[in-house]
């Protein structure tokens, strides 16, 4: 086995091959893992390539890091199978003056992804934050009524879903629609268009693409909760009105200081959305930490990215899995949460956390 870098990594490494090697060893789909006991493990490989074709592994891509970093570029390329666009597909960004809409940046993201040979994650149609100032004070004014409104979200979702028709493989349709109490979340599109518009959105983006997999995506639904049991009951409800949505994602969004799901009861939670005949992913996978950071927090937050990847790894049908970016350099939780951050990966100067480690270690037993 080759595990370089410092001795505490490599005993790290080697301790958390150990500590993974029953659950992978007893996943639910016998053909998933090929279990090859004598064969050694390199482990300091990308991530990608540990995950080979058996798990897409992604990342949240910030548009602007990406134009400005040149290395941050290169660890996009390099690390990931998949990236998602962090902001630029969403509706403030994409038509910020009604009428005229940008996807320059997305397209930017999506060449580089197609060049790379990665795939897409479409992130995200309908959402209540980061709609355009326009949209939210029209409706508020009464210059925009409700039915001149739904025309206005199914045009948004028609076009952008057309403008990248047969390059993304999954899209996040309808994000964060159901409240942590399980109702469906008080927001413009609930309140001007009904629950129908849940329905509609997906109904929509199937005519303007319909290879591509839609999905309901929230946070706080990756474990057995009051939330995800609605979630449950909705996608079950859409199923039975033949609304064509293909796939559940959990975000995924962590905090050390909260504690974490077993990856047996993300794997149960998994399990059930895939009884009713749909995919599951990981979209948005970050662990923060009250700051500063010390050794325990940082191997607490490695255990909690490691129950995410192996709940998904017990899932059949889990097929990706996305980071919500992958250095402490860019990250959305400090400017997000006072006094947290170290979400990610990797530190702010891309150097390894233990979490990276653990990562590799349980892509590399998984595909072995
Ligand atoms: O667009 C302006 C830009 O022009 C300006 O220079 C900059 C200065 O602050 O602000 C820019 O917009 C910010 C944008 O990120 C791009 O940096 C917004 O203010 C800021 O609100 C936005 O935050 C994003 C957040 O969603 C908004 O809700 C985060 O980057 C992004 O990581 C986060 O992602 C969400 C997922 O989409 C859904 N699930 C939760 C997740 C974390 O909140």
């Amino acid at each position: 086995m080759k595990v370089s870098h410092v001795a505490a990594t490599a005993v790290l490494a080697a301790a958390t091959l150990y500590s993974v090697l029953p659950a992978a060893a007893g996943s639910p789909e016998p053909g998933r893992h090929h279990h090859h006991p004598h064969r050694p493990v390199d482990v300091d490989q990308p991530l990608r390539d540990l995950a080979g074709r058996q798990l897409l592994v992604g990342t949240a891509v910030d548009h602007a890091a990406y134009t400005a970093d040149a290395e941050y570029r290169e660890r996009v390329h390099t690390e990931f199978s998949s990236i998602t666009a962090e902001n630029v597909m969403k509706w403030e960004v994409v038509e910020p003056v009604r009428g005229e809409r940008d996807y320059a940046a997305a397209d930017e993201l999506v060449a580089a992804a197609k060049r790379n040979g990665q795939r897409v994650r479409g992130h995200t149609l309908v959402w209540h934050n980061q709609v355009p100032a326009w949209l939210t004070e029209g409706v508020e004014s009464g210059e925009i009524d409700r039915h001149e409104l739904r025309g206005i979200l199914r045009r948004h979702i028609v076009d952008e879903v057309s403008h990248f028709r047969g390059r993304i493989y999954e899209w996040d349709v309808v994000n964060e629609a159901i409240d942590d109490e399980g109702n469906l979340r008080d927001t413009l599109w609930l309140r001007e268009l009904g629950p129908g518009y849940i329905a509609d959105a997906f109904r929509w983006a199937h005519r303007a693409d319909p290879k591509a997999k839609l999905f309901l995506n929230d946070y706080n639904v990756e474990g057995l909760s009051a939330k995800s049991d609605a979630y449950y009951r909705l996608a079950r409800e859409l199923l039975a009105d033949r609304v064509p949505v293909h796939g559940f994602g959990a975000q995924g969004h962590y905090g050390v200081q909260y504690g974490f799901h077993s990856a047996a009861e993300i794997a149960k939670n998994f399990g059930r959305f895939e009884a009713l005949g749909l995919r599951t992913a990981v979209t948005e996978a970050d662990v923060r930490m009250v700051m500063p950071t010390d050794n325990v927090k940082l191997q607490a937050q490695a255990q909690g990215f490691s129950a995410l990847l192996q709940g998904c790894l017990l899932s059949r049908r889990c097929e990706s899995f996305t980071f919500w970016g992958f250095t402490d350099r860019y990250s959305w939780v400090p400017g997000w949460f006072e006094g947290e951050g170290a979400a990610t990966l990797l530190d702010e100067s891309f150097q390894p956390k233990p979490a990276y480690r653990e990562m590799q270690a349980v892509l590399a037993l998984a595909g072995r």
